[in-house]
């Protein structure tokens, strides 16, 4: 095991404890564990010796048939992947950082050694979705999956729902509670969802989009109020990563095109329906719904991390390569024919992301203008001048006092029909030119 923070811990704590888990549980043996500092108290009881601070050495040991990495980040994670798959050791990784970035270059070599790389703890801890995305629903055409996959946005904007409080105390409160890291931007500004949505695209639509030009939006610059206006318009905020194909229409049979399939994948805060059963998954917990055809709707919901839940898909990972090479009496992490869990991670059709002025969603719109007569109706008529229905407009009270002499303000919000983002952008340009209109406070996406 490379790492042994908290996902390694748990790791080692199920590893050492097998009684009444599956018996091949008892049969695993941690042979080596690279850490940075040996002197490092752990509650642990390990065997001695079986700490070394050279991944390498855990990495080349011939007795070693599985290489587990759970050390997070890029580097030396990547380097160390790639030597374990060359040395022909299978691999299970919890590192969604290095699978979103290197999964084409960590999959191809693996192919070549023939040799397992399992991930099913890289995206929402605990909750099996890898595995179900690759093999039990490789039978469906999927049109959309759509989740909350970050469990610390999740649980920030859970409390400022039920306590209406700022996003930065909750964050402080987050931090002192260990929900959140001490430096949060991978989480609150959208990355960690976005590795995550970047992992489940390729293996619902079996095609890779560049990670880096996945449109990411986090929470850190959502504003209470908006929290607020949603509830009262019956929505929750929700941090949603999003991967759906444009158009409804069935793939031609040769998405061989040079853009290939066209996706939209993104990931941001979005006003959910409180009906909507994504909006009922609140604190740590993630979701994710897979929309297929013919499936239908399947949500997998759970705990998104810890050390216990990403330690039971490690584990799982873990005995899935055992139970094959119990099968096959392979040898050194190979294959051995049978079950190919590799095969529906291959990359089999070109995907790319679809211009952002050319998908269509509903919107919410929060605008701070004078509290005048004809203000809502020159709204109404730049959004009705660029082809953008209205769903509903409420006027709530605005920040000024109204005293003589000083024009009171408003705040008007605007939930839009789905609508083509180009026609929506127009709309806000021209909305953002009236005097009357001093600021455009927030836009979101609304489901
Ligand atoms: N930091 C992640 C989260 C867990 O808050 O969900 C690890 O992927």
């Amino acid at each position: 095991m490379l790492g042994l923070g908290t996902v390694g811990a748990g790791v080692a704590s199920i590893l050492s404890t097998p009684e009444g888990r599956h018996p091949l549980v008892a049969d695993l043996q941690l042979r080596r564990i690279a850490v940075r500092d040996l002197e490092r108290p752990r509650p642990l009881n390990l065997a001695p010796g079986l700490l070394t601070t050279c991944p390498e050495a855990v990495v080349d040991d011939p007795a070693v048939d599985i290489v587990v990495e759970v050390i997070g980040g890029l580097e030396p994670a990547r380097s160390l992947i790639l030597r374990a798959i060359a040395a022909g050791k299978a691999v299970v990784t919890a590192n969604k950082a290095v699978i979103a970035r290197h999964g084409d270059e960590i999959a191809a070599a693996a192919a070549e050694k023939g040799v397992y790389v399992l991930i099913e703890a890289a995206v929402g801890g605990g909750i099996p979705i890898i595995e179900p995305l690759k093999q039990s629903l490789g039978g469906n055409r999927i049109q959309r999956v759509s989740g909350i996959i970050n469990g610390t946005t999740n649980y920030i904007l859970s409390r400022m729902a039920a306590e209406g409080a700022a996003y930065g105390e909750v964050l402080a409160d987050a931090q002192r509670l260990g929900y959140a890291e001490a430096d949060p931007a991978a989480d609150v500004e959208g990355g960690d969802a976005a590795d995550k949505i970047a992992i489940l695209t390729r293996l619902a639509y079996g095609g890779t989009v560049p990670r880096p030009a996945i449109p990411t939006e986090g929470i850190h610059q959502l504003d209470a109020r908006d929290v607020d206006y949603a509830a009262r318009l019956g929505f929750v905020v929700k941090l949603l990563a999003v991967a759906q194909r444009v158009g409804s229409e069935p793939p031609k049979p040769a998405d061989t095109t040079a853009a290939g399939l066209q996706l939209d994948v993104r990931v941001h805060p979005t006003l959910v329906p409180r009906g909507h059963p994504l909006a009922g998954v609140n604190g740590v917990n993630n979701a994710i719904l897979v929309e297929g055809d013919p499936v239908g709707q399947v949500m997998f919901y759970g705990p998104g991390a810890g050390a216990g839940p990403t330690a039971s898909a490690v584990v799982a990972d873990i005995l899935n390569i055992a139970g094959i090479r119990q099968a096959t009496g392979g040898g050194s992490g190979t294959q051995g024919g049978g079950l190919d869990p590799l095969l529906a991670a291959g990359n089999w059709r070109q995907c790319s992301l679809v211009d952002g002025a050319l998908t269509t969603h509903r919107n919410y719109v929060r605008l701070r203008t004078s509290d005048q007569a004809g203000v809502i109706g020159q709204i109404g008529s730049c959004f009705g001048q660029a082809g953008v229905s209205i769903q509903s407009i409420v006027q709530y009270a605005g920040e000024g006092s109204g005293a003589a002499g000083e024009a009171s303000s408003a705040e008007i919000v605007v939930i839009t029909h789905e609508v083509l983002e180009a026609r929506f952008r127009h709309a806000l340009d021209a909305i953002e030119a009236l005097a009357e209109v001093h600021q455009v406070a927030a836009c979101l996406r609304t489901l």
